[in-house]
């Protein structure tokens, strides 16, 4: 794994943005996997600056995100799909129908398992996805003890992670108990991998990444089977590394 040390969130931010951005344009018809959360929303905005500034091109692009709340409408506040159309998507001249996210509020969940996954295997590649990280090293919504083998598939979200992702509904009891996510094996199929982290509250999920063992306790760690991985992360988030 290659590691990035940047000042503070917004030399995260733009690093990360300048990466990506390169890549975009050796490759205008990419496919990006995409991820929400707080840590993200400054390399969307550092993208969306550039598009603006230097007209890069987001019309051949595909995305696909990495996970979605379940029994969120895509039209509601707190749903994922409403975050990327919100910070991203309605702010480039990508097509929307190019841009892809599970549907939590599908009847048949394990049906929408399966559209996903095949849904990955016909945009053949993720050429670069990128990722945050839970304080328990969770990597899109896989929980620690989730099978490094494991594809799409819904999962019962940690309490610590209902807790962490509270601050964006009006209360606790709203966060939704359940999540569909990509599995890890889907998530390392991908070419490259970026993965992002700001802030002190991430230097012992960080510590663990580098440090620990590689085990399904600790999803994260399976990024070290990869042979493409690179973590940005400011001084903070490395202040134990
Ligand atoms: C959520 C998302 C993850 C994200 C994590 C960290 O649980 N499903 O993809 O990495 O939160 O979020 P934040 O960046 O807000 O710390």
């Amino acid at each position: 794994m290659k590691i990035i040390r940047t000042a503070n969130y917004e030399d995260m931010s733009q690093k990360a943005a300048q990466l990506m951005i390169d890549k975009i344009r050796q490759q205008p018809d990419m496919t990006l996997g995409l991820a929400t959360g707080s840590t993200p929303k400054g390399v969307y905005a550092e993208l969306i600056k550039d598009h603006n500034k230097n007209g890069t091109s987001y019309k051949k692009i595909t995305t696909i995100n990495l996970d979605e709340y379940i029994g969120l409408t895509p039209s509601d506040h707190n749903s994922y799909r409403h975050f990327m159309n919100s910070e991203l998507f309605d702010h480039l001249d990508i097509l929307a129908e190019n841009t892809h996210l599970p549907n939590g509020a599908a009847e048949d969940m394990f049906k929408e398992c399966e559209r996903y996954e095949q849904l990955i295997k016909d945009l053949v590649d993720i050429d670069l996805q990128l990722l945050g990280i839970g304080r328990n090293g969770h990597i899109g919504f896989n929980e620690p003890g989730t099978s490094f083998k494991s594809r799409t598939h819904v999962v019962d979200l940690a309490e610590s992670t209902r807790k962490a992702n509270a601050r964006f509904f009006n209360f606790i009891e709203d966060v939704p108990a359940q999540a569909i996510t990509m599995g890890i094996a889907s998530i390392l199929d991908s070419r490259e991998i970026i993965l992002l982290a700001s802030g002190s509250a991430k230097a012992e999920a960080i510590k663990q990444l580098i440090y620990g063992e590689t085990n399904e306790k600790f999803p994260a760690s399976a990024l070290k089977l990869h042979p493409n991985v690179t973590i940005i992360a400011d001084e903070e988030a490395l202040s134990l590394v």
